[in-house]
């Protein structure tokens, strides 16, 4: 992780709104990323102060402007996740439960190891210093904290939270630009019944599936996975077996680290048959996160079920040999639970290298629903590519009719940094509706 501390920082927190970021707008170069409160994206910026003269005579509608009283170390933005109601009733005040997570980092011995052997932890983190609240609110949050409690504070967050690590610099804001869906449009107008892709989809085995997860999650005991925290050693395992479960299928994999100490992700490609720079990526966050201070992270549904999803794609392209008219890359992410971490890295190499990305689906959260409920597919309220979302609906209807489609504001997975990075993306969730998954396992 950098260790540079940025020096005293005048943070905004306004709605977000993309004529913010229109040609030349010097906010555009101060942006440090979209996040939730409560269903609504809210933009974090860090102007300098000529930038921020020049917008606060034009409306920023409802902005939060702080600052730091401290050095930011590492900005860490907290939200509640979008649950059902049935969850919500579970939980405490929110002041409650929000102040005992502030005494849990100011006083946490920060040595994740302690009491808990299972997990191996790379490094020691050893600094206890403080906090900062910059915003705060009933339903986010956004903190400085030190580096080293930047690395255990997922673990601390209340039940149903979520942080993200802000990154240590802006990322200019870059909108999908309208002819990069040229092909997913072209895809959906033509859409039609393909009884051999129906053959392809009838080909994924449930049983290897089961298989498969046991051995991501630790219930197989041969895989002696406990966690796969990124920091732990569980991850390394993980990576490697998928790595080489992918290239049992025929594809070329590269395990891509992307910052010290976190496992990499893994990156597996199936190259075009004919000349093409065309690339379709499917993806999933092998990373889990141990729920309330836990330090098992078997992360089943979030995500091995995304995870394994890949894997049964990749398993089935073996089978039925596959081969495609576009270069395909199926990639498991690490470091989602810390905030996206490895797909914006991956998002970001991607677009310097000026990759022609036509499509990109992120599956996070795909085997739990409640009891008594149909088969659902549920497609992102807020963040992704609407053409590329219709894209899969409608995919879904033919190959899948037995699927309740609809809308979630369960948000941001590892598309947000496809979609910040101006590609076409989406995301494929279990619920047409809030989370109801109890536990984030
Ligand atoms: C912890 O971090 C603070 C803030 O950067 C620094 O002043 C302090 O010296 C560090 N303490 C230790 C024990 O490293
Ligand atoms: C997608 O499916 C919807 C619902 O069946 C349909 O109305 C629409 O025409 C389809 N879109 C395209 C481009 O085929
Ligand atoms: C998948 O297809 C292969 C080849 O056609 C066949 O041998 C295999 O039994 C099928 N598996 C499933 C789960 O349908
Ligand atoms: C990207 O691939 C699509 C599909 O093959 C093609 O139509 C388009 O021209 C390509 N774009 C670039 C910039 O090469
Ligand atoms: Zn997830």
């Amino acid at each position: 992780m950098v260790k540079a501390a940025w020096p005293l920082a005048l943070l905004l927190v306004t709605p977000f709104d993309p004529t913010l970021f229109s040609d030349n707008s010097c906010l555009s170069k101060a942006f440090y990323g979209n996040y939730q409160q409560g269903g609504t994206t809210l933009s974090v910026l860090q102007p300098d102060p000529d930038c921020l003269d020049s917008w606060t005579s034009r409306t920023l509608q409802s902005t939060s402007i702080s600052e730091a009283t401290k050095e930011v170390q590492q900005l860490v933005w907290l939200e509640e996740q979008a649950i059902d109601e049935s969850l919500k009733a579970q939980t405490r005040s929110f002041r409650n439960e929000f102040d005992a997570f502030l005494d849990t980092l100011a006083t946490h011995e920060s040595s994740p190891s302690h009491g808990a052997p299972a997990q191996e932890v790379i490094g020691e983190p050893q600094n206890h210093s403080g906090y900062d609240v910059l915003y705060r609110t009933s339903k986010a949050a956004l903190l400085s904290v030190s580096h080293e409690k930047a690395r255990i504070i997922d673990t601390l967050v209340p039940r149903f939270w979520k942080s993200t690590l802000l990154p240590n610099e802006p990322v200019p804001f870059r909108p999908v630009a309208p002819s990069t869906l040229g092909h997913a449009e072209n895809v959906l107008a033509n859409l039609k019944f393909d009884p051999v892709i129906a053959s392809i989809v009838d080909n994924i085995s449930i049983p290897q599936m089961r298989n498969d997860i046991r051995f991501l999650t630790g219930e197989d005991e041969k895989s002696g996975i406990v966690s796969r925290h990124s920091f732990s050693k569980g991850a390394s395992t993980a990576a490697a077996w998928l790595k080489a479960r992918f290239e049992e299928t025929g594809a070329s994999c590269n395990l891509k680290p992307f910052l010290v100490g976190f496992a990499p992700n893994v990156v597996c490609r199936y190259p075009s048959t004919v000349h093409t720079t065309s690339t379709v990526l499917l993806s999933a966050h092998y990373d889990s996160r141990g729920s309330f201070g836990s330090l098992r992270a078997p992360g089943a549904d979030d995500d091995g079920s995304g995870t394994i999803s890949l894997l049964s794609i990749a398993r089935v392209i073996l089978r039925k040999g596959v081969k495609f008219h576009s270069n395909v890359e199926l990639v498991a992410f690490a470091g989602e639970e810390q905030g996206l971490l490895g797909s914006r890295a991956y998002a970001r190499e991607l677009r310097a290298a000026n990759a022609n990305l036509t499509l990109m689906v992120q599956a996070d959260m795909l085997a739990f629903r409640e009891p008594g409920e149909p088969h659902q597919l549920g497609l992102p309220e807020t963040i992704g590519s609407p053409v590329v979302t219709q894209l899969v609906a409608n995919v879904s209807a033919i190959y899948s009719p037995e699927l309740r489609v609809g809308f979630t504001p369960a948000c941001c997975s590892d598309h947000q940094s496809f979609h910040e990075q101006g590609f076409p993306a989406t995301q494929v969730f279990e619920r047409a509706g809030p989370s109801a998954s109890f536990s984030r396992d």
